[in-house]
């Protein structure tokens, strides 16, 4: 592994670490056969305990789904045994390559040919989502990344929350975009159906006038809502399927039974963006599709799916959300190192203007000639405020041209272009550490 990648790698586990308020130092890192290993330095006053018990977040951050973690004096070295795990894909990575991202943008996964997935929530082509598959095929996952991904980008004023979820929801996903919830999450038939009223009496308000802030309700059991609520439930979520979009509404809905029987036709038709994941066979494929031979059965699950609009199909592998939006990291006095610096929402949301046509659902995120994919994933404000970083502690100045020499890029052209567009932020948020 190169030492490139080992120090992403423990920068990311210093940032990942700090959201949580363990504040370590990778002090040394080595890859071999065997796995990779990192040396952490715990700040003063962060018991080594809080890092044993941090195996989750370690996990995410190197990327394994083995870990072990043992402690040597004042040092604990943490061990990704497998080193990656081969499929996966996080969210965090695919966000790095949020260049072209418009405000409501939501990502998905990764494509079969390397490009990221973004759906357009403000787009009339998927204004309402169906995600279908088997039990275990990462339907909630994905929902998950979706929805963190455009909670992510806009902020709480531009953009709310209601989650229909009869599981009661996963605690840490709740947390997380617990600023931009409307409400409490909506678990019983009775709840379910008093939260599907407010959507709709809003939406009634707004007309086609002040959509403002977007409301994207996510209905994790869309079949077993509209069982469970009967009628006058499902006469809710068509309403919202029919009228929602000029209201500024969107529903992503995800089932495992996305048949006529389960959800009338009408609401269907209206849920014109369909993702689907492993299913039984060709015939629940096109159910849940919408169209003929979409191939969905031949998926693996764990995240495999295809993303089906206006009858064209797009492979990609979901996104695990790896993202903390509910707890920006604060940035401690010690160690100053970009590495614990944090694309949060004041970074994300508003520091680029946004889209006015923003791309459709199919466009990688980067789709701008001018703007290929290693480049934008090479300056981003991450790197620049740790190429600042640098330069600070080793006392030179601090300007376009020695940021972009420290990080080994060309100081004219494109990527000129480039810190440019992250200059005024990146400064910010320098100049706050
Ligand atoms: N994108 C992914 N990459 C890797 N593994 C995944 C992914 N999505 C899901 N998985 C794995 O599959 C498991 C099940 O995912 P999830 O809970 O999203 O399934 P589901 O389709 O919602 O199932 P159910 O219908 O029973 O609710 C997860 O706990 C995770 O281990
Ligand atoms: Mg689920």
């Amino acid at each position: 592994m190169k030492q490139q990648q080992l120090n992403q790698i423990a920068d990311r586990l210093e940032a990942k670490l700090a959201e949580h308020k363990i504040y370590c130092r990778v002090v040394g890192g080595r890859s071999n056969d065997f796995g990779l290993s990192m040396v952490l330095q715990p700040a003063n006053g962060i018991n080594p305990d809080k890092v044993f018990a941090a195996r989750n977040i370690i996990k995410l951050a190197m990327r394994s789904d083995k870990i072990n973690i043992a402690q040597h004096g004042a040092l604990i070295e943490v061990l990704a045994v497998s080193g990656y795990s081969g499929n996966a894909v996080y969210l965090s990575d695919l966000i790095g390559q949020y260049g072209q991202l418009g405000q409501y943008h939501a990502v998905c996964g990764l494509r079969d040919d390397g490009q990221a997935l973004a759906i357009n929530l403000a787009s009339p082509q998927t204004p309402h989502a169906m995600i279908s598959g088997t039990t275990g095929s990462g339907k909630t996952v994905l929902a998950q990344s979706i929805i963190t991904s455009v909670t992510h980008l806009n902020r709480p004023h531009t953009l709310g929350i209601v989650v229909l979820d009869p599981k009661g929801g996963d605690e840490r996903f709740l947390k997380n975009i617990s600023h931009h919830l409307l409400m409490p999450v909506a678990t019983t038939p009775d709840e379910q159906f008093m939260a599907l009223e407010r959507v709709v009496q809003t939406m009634l308000e707004r007309g086609n006038g002040n959509a403002m802030p977007r409301i994207v309700v996510y209905c994790d059991e869309l079949a077993d809502t509209a069982l469970a609520g009967g009628k006058a439930a499902l006469d809710l979520l068509s309403r919202i399927a029919a009228r929602g979009r000029s209201a500024g509404i969107n529903i992503i809905g995800a089932t495992q039974n996305p048949s006529s029987k389960s959800l009338p036709e009408d609401l269907r038709r209206n849920l014109p963006l369909r993702i689907v994941g492993k299913v039984g066979n060709a015939t629940e494929a096109k159910m849940a599709s919408g169209i003929s031979n979409c191939g969905a059965e031949l998926l693996g699950g764990k995240g495999t799916f295809i993303c089906v609009v206006n009858g064209t199909i797009q492979r990609f592998q979901g996104a695990l959300p790896d993202i903390d939006i509910s707890n920006p990291c604060k940035l401690p006095e010690w160690p100053k190192r970009g590495a614990y610096t944090h694309d949060g929402p004041v970074a994300m949301s508003h520091a680029k203007p946004l889209q006015i046509n923003p791309p459709v659902m199919s466009q990688p995120v980067n789709s701008s000639p001018a703007n290929n994919v290693s480049m934008s994933s090479d300056i981003t404000i991450q790197t620049v405020i740790s190429a600042m970083l640098k330069l600070k502690t080793e006392g030179k100045p601090v300007n376009r041209s020695t940021v972009l020499t420290t990080m080994n890029k060309p100081t004219g052209g494109a990527h000129w272009r480039q810190l440019t567009a992250l200059w005024d932020t990146a400064i910010a948020q320098f100049q706050a550490i």
